[in-house]
């Protein structure tokens, strides 16, 4: 059996990157209430890829409790097992292997699962709700952290650096949104028929409640968030937004040169790529970094910004009505 290569999909990097600058930790709190996550709490975090979130799920539910993550990506579990021996909260974690379809823990373990930009993947999302909810405790909740799409529109998904509001630059953007082209229309196909991910991600997405009701939950409760991100931000640790900004770039190379070079060979024969304007456009962003990172006031006044926005959604079993039912009228 070959094993499943989420890496096909999206690099460790870049799932890295975006975790880091959309779920800032002044957020966390308000998702951890809306996940229904508490300290001393068991929590399992189902596709939990390279662990940023289960780790914050550690610090959230405190030295008395402890976290589980697991996916099916074994190599996205060894960055994840890395990175939790050298973090503090990292005794009470611990990582499994296993599918959402069948999770390895016996029934009635946690007290909450949780599971973040899984369900719009996977092909039988009530399938994996039903098993999230067959490992929880009675009363215990089960949770979906869903990415719902970006703002400004018309951002090329795969322009990292561009979408975290680094100088953006037309004609990269013009390169990218080529790529991203190839990509859709030759690698994701590809990848998604064999790690078998759901095609239909709005569609997941705009039934999430009713994937709940179909799994059995019905205490079922709505929330959502907008996360922004800009340089211009001064909550943000600028130490910090510079090694951000070092990683874009890197990872953004990477891309072009290594990894996903498959598909910008694609793009040049297809989709009338000129390998010399992405080259160009990606020096120039470079020389323009440089001169920004070499100076706190220039990134300050980076006043782009990207935001993102997610729909949570958590379920219990609990039969409680949000409404009381109306009087009986009396004639
Ligand atoms: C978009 S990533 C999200 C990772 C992580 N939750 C986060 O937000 O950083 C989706 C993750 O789901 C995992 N995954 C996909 N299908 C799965 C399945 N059937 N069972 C368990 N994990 C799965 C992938 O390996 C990947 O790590």
């Amino acid at each position: 059996m070959t094993a499943f290569d989420w890496t096909k999909l999206q690099k460790p990097e870049e799932l890295e990157l975006t975790r880091k600058y959309r779920f800032r930790s002044d957020f966390l709190p308000t998702l951890f209430s809306y996940l229904r996550v508490q300290p001393g709490m068991k929590v399992v975090d189902v596709g939990c890829g390279t662990g940023s979130f289960t780790l914050d799920l550690a610090r959230a539910v405190g030295p008395g409790g402890c976290v589980t993550g697991i996916d099916l990506d074994e190599r996205l579990l060894t960055i994840a097992g890395k990175r939790a021996t050298r973090d503090e909260v990292g005794k009470s974690v611990r990582f499994l292997h296993g599918s959402a379809y069948e999770i390895p823990l016996p029934n009635g373990q946690a007290d909450a699962a949780v599971c973040i930009s899984l369900l719009q993947h996977l092909r039988a999302p009530v399938k994996a709700l039903v098993e999230m909810k067959r490992i929880v405790t009675t009363g215990g909740s089960v949770s979906a952290v869903e990415g719902v799409g970006s703002l400004p529109p018309g951002m090329p998904e795969i322009d990292v650096l561009p979408s975290c509001g680094f100088p953006a630059n037309e004609q990269l953007c013009a390169s990218l949104t080529k790529i991203d082209g190839a990509w859709l229309k030759h690698v994701h196909p590809r990848a998604t028929d064999e790690l078998k991910t759901n095609r239909d991600t709005k569609a997941v997405i705009q039934r999430i409640p009713a994937l709940f009701h179909e799994a059995g939950f019905h205490k079922i409760e709505l929330n959502g968030h907008f996360s922004v991100f800009s340089f211009a931000d001064s909550r943000n640790d600028y130490t910090r937004l510079r090694e951000y900004a070092r990683d874009c770039l890197s990872h953004l190379q990477n891309l072009v040169e290594s990894e996903f070079a498959e598909v910008v060979a694609v793009a040049e024969t297809e989709s009338g790529l000129h390998r010399s304007d992405l080259d160009k456009a990606i020096d120039l962003i470079h020389q323009k970094s440089e001169f920004l990172l070499g100076d706190r006031s220039r990134l300050l006044g980076q006043h782009s910004w990207i935001g993102t926005a997610y729909i949570i959604c958590a379920g219990s079993e609990t039969r409680e009505e949000c409404f009381e039912p109306p009087a009986p009228q009396r004639r």
